[in-house]
């Protein structure tokens, strides 16, 4: 399809291109208006009538007056492109109900009441992938945070908790397979082909957890004992074909259950569990009660198809969804506001698991990646938030990397500072307190004072403060004695301009420069504006490591020597500080390169710095590959970007890959001698081995950078020789950024191999649009008219467009064609999926941040989606915000 040339899509989504013919008065929603609903709701029971066309739903509605709430003369349903097909109240028809614009407002009288609603909804037409909608011939539904109003007419929030009564009946060809939460209670044949299913969910849930599945689906079934000697069924629900690519992720499903009774006392509570796997879906997964719904992304691998990373994704994503079932459904979120209580800590505790079930170190370098990589360019841009935002005009808009990494982090600080024993304690008393309630970011607050007996008063302003701290270190000798002075600020953000001090808790030690050892690490808590720390025995100033395993998420600003930061980087014995060293060393360098303040001396001299201590990890045989594959990776040019002011990225671009060529040249000897001992290592799934193919990318990488041919040899053989994913995306990705045949056959020989696996085809264009290619650009157009790319699939839509807004020699052309793109997109994709559409207004949002030749063809393109008319609340929040 043709995004380009079309900024309005002509077959678009109907029912969201003619709503709102004017423009209303964005509503706002404010934390601080929270009033518990009048209605309490204990049970609600389903029927639906499954079509793909045309699905019938009749809700009946048990509902009593809220004692704790203000007396209602009326309920409020909330519904969205709904419409009421009849309203019953207490048996009798209703005709005095009204609509107050998607609501549907129902006059009662009495103390409890029975109502009886019936919609009609086409699935088929839904490609926003929010409600219930077809994907390849299945029907399910997506609920969080406010689908079920697309669903049927109900309260739909959060701290409206039922038990579900549904009944799904359809066409027993089309659908063999119906889910829904819960324990199957009754099956049967109907007539003309048809079948039914009665389920039924014991837990009160709100409706953001409903979910409901019908379709021609195969499952890997196995089972699992919980420590209470519950025995669970287990099902790995997918089409067809992929049924053989689902056994990683029912090992890491068992894994889970395992790890979250061991580590946090949590059990299971229904007989069944079941996952099902979705080729269209706007996120990466959904905890449904009983039945979590999954991108085919974070289900299916093997070792043909997925790379170690995909692995990993798997187990990590199949961990999350299933330790929301204590995190997020058992003890569920009051408001929206709240979302962070459930996702922060349940991100954690699927951070917690993988560090455990692999390398605990690479892991944590990992996750620090991804916090700096996408969370700190939102604390330092138009859209920054607290982890628990104080307003906000659509609430998918707020499943951001500050809710979640940065909300775990906070979590993760809390954790620090009390210990393991603490912690555990802390959160034992959080779900004993509050099991089967709708709680709030307080509740656990309190929760951890109370159960691992932290003071937290100060430490609250981590909740409702925005903006990434920064902390400046000066480190002074005298005597015997280190005096460590440490300040701190928290940045302006919009709408708060003044900030307070936070408690900032970092792990130091201070390395003796003769014996090269420190003598144990100390837990420092920043809490004033400015404090200092003294530490006696040492008769040389000694070498300062701070902020060891990233215990606290801010940055730090020090002034160190180059020599300091190479001494860390070969034997820092934290392998996080280890690894920020040579980052520092290497950032410090390219800020300075980048701004013109480094004479061709310096310049060399720096570069000669950073060589050796690349040298120093390569050769230093007591780094496991992991590890050593972890500290090669150069900080991207977006987090290079995001520690100055004000960014040119083209400058960023040319001294970053200086850099990597300087290395890669010095060096190059060593990086093919590095990719041939670890091309000797077999595949399997071993850290060891798993270690060698990180390496042997990594050692392409760089000699791409330094010897572009015989890189492109050693990567074509590489790509034919590949037994496994990892080893031939690795050589593919190489082979895309280098001219010449091999990159064409290659790309072609890919494209041939996995045409019909759509996730491995969304591989083929992402290699194409995140490459180092110079013509980026020109492949990412030419590939938007590929027949294989649809703005329908948001895996495809992905895989093409935001490998290309985070590739920034292409998204950031001079000529500003790359901004023009990613509006365009905007503009073609909000009428089909404004969820997916909006997740593309940040890379131009950063416009403030860039210099100023890009920064106003960045905001002129946001003023040309802000003019166009009947954009979807998702895309104008962001836009006005982004320009606000
Ligand atoms: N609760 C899901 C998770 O983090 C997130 C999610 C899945 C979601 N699908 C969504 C959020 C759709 C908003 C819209 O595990
Ligand atoms: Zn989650």
């Amino acid at each position: 399809m043709d995004i380009a040339r079309t900024p309005s899509a002509p077959d678009g989504n109907p029912e969201m291109a003619d709503a709102a013919p004017t423009p209303q008065e964005p509503v706002e929603i404010r934390r601080e208006d929270y009033k518990p609903f009048p209605w309490l709701v204990p049970e609600i029971a389903l029927e639906f009538d499954l079509g793909l066309e045309a699905t019938r739903v009749v809700s009946t509605l048990t509902v009593t007056r809220n004692a704790k709430a203000d007396a209602s003369p009326t309920i409020r349903l909330n519904g969205d492109t709904l419409e009421p097909l009849s309203v019953q109240v207490d048996g009798e028809m209703a005709s005095d109900w009204s609509m107050d614009g998607d609501d549907l407002i129902i006059p009662l009288a009495g103390e409890t009441h029975e109502l009886r609603i019936t919609t009609q909804i086409n699935p088929s037409e839904n490609t926003t992938l929010m409600g219930l909608y077809a994907s390849e011939g299945m029907l399910c539904t997506q609920c969080e945070a406010e689908g079920f109003r697309r669903i049927t007419f109900f309260p739909d929030r959060p701290d409206v908790l039922s038990t579900y009564r549904v009944r799904m009946s359809g066409s027993k060809a089309q659908f063999p397979v119906l889910l829904c939460n819960g324990n199957l209670e009754a099956q049967g044949e109907g007539e003309d082909g048809m079948h039914w299913a009665e389920w039924h969910d014991p837990w009160p849930k709100p409706s953001y957890l409903f979910a409901l599945v019908a379709g021609d689906l195969v499952a890997n079934s196995d089972s699992f004992t919980t420590c209470g000697g519950r025995e669970v069924a287990l099902n790995i629900y997918v089409r067809e074909g992929d049924l053989e690519r689902t056994g990683h992720a029912m090992e890491s499903l068992k894994k889970s259950m395992r790890w979250d009774e061991e580590v946090f006392g949590r059990e299971y509570d229904l007989d069944l569990f079941n996952i099902v796997a979705v080729s269209d879906f706007n996120m990466g997964a959904m905890e449904n009660k009983g039945l979590n719904v999954f991108n085919t992304k974070y289900v299916l691998a093997d070792p043909e198809t997925a790379t170690d990373g995909d692995f990993d994704g798997v187990e990590g994503v199949i961990a999350h969804e299933y330790f929301h079932n204590w995190s997020g459904n058992r003890v569920t979120c009051r408001d929206w506001f709240q979302l962070s209580l459930k996702e922060g800590f349940t991100v954690l505790r699927d951070q917690l698991f993988s560090q455990d079930m692999g390398s605990a170190p690479v892991k944590r370098i990992e996750d620090v990646r991804v916090l700096r990589g996408a969370q700190f360019p939102e604390d330092g841009g138009p859209l920054a938030h607290p982890i628990r935002p104080d307003s906000y005009r659509e609430i998918s808009n707020f499943y951001t990397a500050t809710v979640y990494n940065k909300g775990a982090e906070v979590i993760r600080m809390m954790r620090s500072m009390c210990g393991e024993g603490r912690f555990r304690a802390g959160t034992d008393l959080y779900f004993d307190r509050h099991d089967g309630e709708a709680a709030t970011c307080e509740d656990f607050i309190k929760a951890m004072e109370d159960g691992a007996g932290l003071d937290l008063s100060q430490f609250r302003l981590w909740y409702s403060q925005a903006g990434t701290p920064k902390v400046s270190v000066k480190l002074e000798h005298a005597g015997d004695t280190a005096t460590l002075h440490l300040s701190q600020e928290v940045p302006p953000t919009p709408g708060q301009p003044d900030k307070q001090p936070m408690p900032i808790p970092l792990r130091v030690a201070l390395y003796d420069v003769d014996s090269q050892k420190h003598n144990g690490e100390q837990l420092v808590t920043l809490n004033e504006s400015q404090e200092s720390f003294s530490f006696s025995g040492y008769s040389k100033t000694p070498i300062l490591s701070i902020n060891r395993g990233f215990t606290a998420p801010v940055v730090i600003e020090r002034e160190v020597s180059q020599s300091d930061l190479v001494f860390l980087a070969a034997h820092d014995d934290d392998p996080f500080a280890r690894y920020e060293a040579l980052q520092d060393l290497i950032v410090g360098h390219l800020k300075a390169a980048v701004a013109g303040d480094l004479s061709d001396t310096a310049k060399r001299a720096g570069e000669e710095a950073i060589t050796g201590a690349v040298a120093a990890i390569l050769a230093d045989d007591a780094l496991d590959d992991l590890m050593r594959g972890e500290l090669l990776v150069l900080p991207s040019e977006g987090y290079l970007a995001e520690t100055m002011l004000v960014a040119d990225p083209a400058a960023i671009h040319a001294e970053r890959s200086a850099l990597r060529a300087a290395i890669a040249s010095a060096l190059e000897d060593d990086f093919v001698a590095l990719h041939q001992r670890a091309s000797a290592v077999a595949y399997d799934l071993s850290a060891e081995a798993r270690g060698a193919r990180k390496v042997k990318t990594q050692a392409l990488i760089y000699l791409a950078a330094g010897n572009p041919d015989r890189a492109k040899a050693i990567a074509a053989e590489q790509y034919k020789n590949a037994d496994n994913m990892t080893d031939r995306q690795g050589a593919l990705m190489v082979l895309a950024g280098l001219d010449g045949f091999e990159r064409t056959s290659a790309l072609m020989d890919f494209y041939n191999r996995y045409q019909g696996n759509a996730l491995v085809i969304d591989k083929w264009f992402s290699l194409q649009s995140m490459s180092m290619h110079p013509d980026a650009l020109e492949h990412v157009k030419a590939l938007a008219e590929h027949p294989q790319f649809t703005l329908k699939n948001p895996n495809r839509v992905r895989a093409l467009y935001m490998g290309f807004a985070v590739n920034p020699q292409a998204f950031h052309a001079e000529s500003g064609e790359g901004y023009r793109m990613i509006a365009d997109l905007i503009l073609a994709l909000d009428p089909i999926n404004p969820q997916t559409a909006a997740r593309f207004v940040t890379p131009l949002g950063r416009w403030r941040r860039i210099e100023p030749k890009r920064s106003a063809l960045m905001k002129a393109e946001l003023e040309r989606i802000a003019a166009a008319g009947n954009l979807s609340r998702d895309t104008s929040e962001q836009v006005s915000r982004s320009l606000g």
